[in-house]
């Protein structure tokens, strides 16, 4: 089948043209003026933009987290990705303790089956890192995964030590991996919690105030000295604040490979946040935490002069009715996590394009361009090319959208934006030359969606 858009406005990272885009099948065809196009379907997007599939790299669906999950599967997941105007995403392995990466990938890969609705890729996080871990590290490539992840924090669950670090980093090294690596300092976190607690501190908003952002900034300047000792390519996770920041600009000014991502809501949130009245500061518990307006600006500051490569979401939703009450006596119970993989592009495309922060090839960089360049996606995804596949976003920069939990697709019963209103929308998605979306409702179908084997990519 071939599609023609009409009359609309191209959007790559460099900037914009006025031009015609033909798919035919799963693939862009032709960009250009008077495009030959017998038999293809018209769909006139003068007014509009044409932007590449949005990807977020950083996701959470149906992961377990002791007796619970988080709430969105990779149906309902990619449902509202796709009406958010993403299409596709890497998701988090987790491997168990003492199980293989392997036995960690079919899990996952089992609960993509029959499911998905957009294509998607695994990241590989290492939990448990024995001897013949370490060596399975290297099998990851033929299974379509080049990133690892480590993580500083979380003692006791999912936490390394710093040998085991510079023992992953040294294997994803020596195989040509990525590292992700969430950077906190998990023992002097779990000092503070534990010191909160015992003085009776039990409210969400302790959360933060025990996750202070000199802890990430601390663990983000380890976690790139131990990469440089290992000869590693990192990239920092849900970066949230100033310290953090210079860390990551420092190595990037030595020539260092360091790369980092913030997530959306980090913008539009702070510490004040976890505490709303009553128990609602609960639903904006996630790790690291909300930080202060002054992050914020420094975090717009990365995004404008590249020390930020990418903003993802962690999407990572818990339903605030069941699953976050779990810590209404105790904050250390409430399940870490937001809902954010809806709201991304709408959310970041208002503040940030609207907002005069960034600029629109800025906006289409960050949340698709760079993330298909660093994992190994590109030039198949993340650019509207031709050759490339047909993962097109029709937007509407004029249209309005207030976000709220009765309308979103995301399956969790709040918002983080809830009532907040944007100027800017996709009002139509296609994921490889399928439409997916139509106007704000999914037309697509559970199962069409892709495994992603991605590339490794030397930087
Ligand atoms: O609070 C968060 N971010 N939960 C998801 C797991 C993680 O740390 O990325
Ligand atoms: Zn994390
Ligand atoms: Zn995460």
């Amino acid at each position: 089948m071939r599609t023609l858009f009409t009359g609309g406005t191209v959007v790559g990272p460099e900037g914009s043209q006025q031009a015609d885009l033909l798919v035919d099948g799963e693939r862009i065809a032709a960009i250009g003026r008077d495009v030959p196009h017998s038999d293809a379907r018209v769909v006139d997007a003068a007014g509009f933009y044409l932007l590449p599939g949005g990807i977020d790299v950083h996701t959470h669906l149906d992961m377990p987290l002791d007796d619970i999950r988080s709430s969105d599967d990779f149906q309902t997941g990619h449902v509202a990705a796709a009406c958010g105007g993403t299409t596709s995403h890497i998701d988090f392995v987790i491997q168990t303790k003492g199980g293989s990466l392997r036995q960690a990938l079919d899990t996952w890969h089992a609960r993509a089956e029959g499911k998905a609705c957009i294509d998607y890729g695994f990241h590989m996080t290492i939990a448990d890192p024995r001897p013949e871990v370490l060596e399975e590290i290297g099998r990851l490539p033929e299974w379509g995964i080049t990133t690892v992840k480590v993580l500083m924090a979380y003692k006791g669950r999912l936490q390394l030590d710093d040998a085991q670090l510079l023992a992953v980093m040294r294997k994803a090294a020596e195989h040509g991996l990525l590292t992700m690596v969430h950077c906190e300092n998990g023992d002097v976190i779990d000092v503070l919690e534990r010191g909160a607690v015992a003085a009776g501190h039990r409210e969400p908003k302790y959360h933060a105030l025990a996750r202070p952002s000199a802890l990430e900034g601390e663990a983000t300047g380890r976690a790139i000295a131990i990469a440089q000792v290992a000869g590693a390519r990192v990239y920092i996770v849900h970066l949230t604040c100033e310290a953090a920041l210079d860390q990551v600009r420092l190595a990037q000014s030595r020539g260092d490979s360091v790369f980092a991502e913030t997530c959306v809501q980090y913008f539009f949130f702070t510490a004040d946040d976890l505490d709303r009245p009553g128990f609602e500061g609960a639903k904006f518990v996630c790790s690291p935490p909300f930080r202060t307006s002054r992050d914020q600006e420094a975090l717009w500051g990365g995004l404008v002069d590249g020390t930020l490569s990418v903003v993802s979401t962690d999407h990572c939703p818990f339903n605030f009715a069941t699953d976050k009450a779990h810590g209404r006596e105790d904050f250390t119970k409430i399940p870490n996590g937001v809902p954010a993989i809806e709201d991304r592009l709408i959310m970041l495309h208002h503040a940030g394009v609207n907002g005069g922060r960034i600029t629109l090839g800025r906006f289409v960089d960050v949340t698709a361009t760079a993330p298909a360049r660093l994992f190994g996606l590109y030039p198949r995804k993340g650019v509207l090319a031709p050759g490339s596949d047909a993962d097109i976003v029709l937007w509407d920069p004029r249209a309005r959208r207030t976000i709220s939990a009765r309308t979103h697709h995301m399956r969790v019963d709040y918002s983080l934006f809830e009532g907040q209103t944007a100027t800017g929308a996709p009002i139509g998605v296609w994921v490889r030359g399928m439409q997916v979306v139509d106007e704000n409702r999914f037309v697509g179908q559970s199962g069409s969606g892709q495994y992603l084997s991605r590339n490794r990519v030397r930087q």
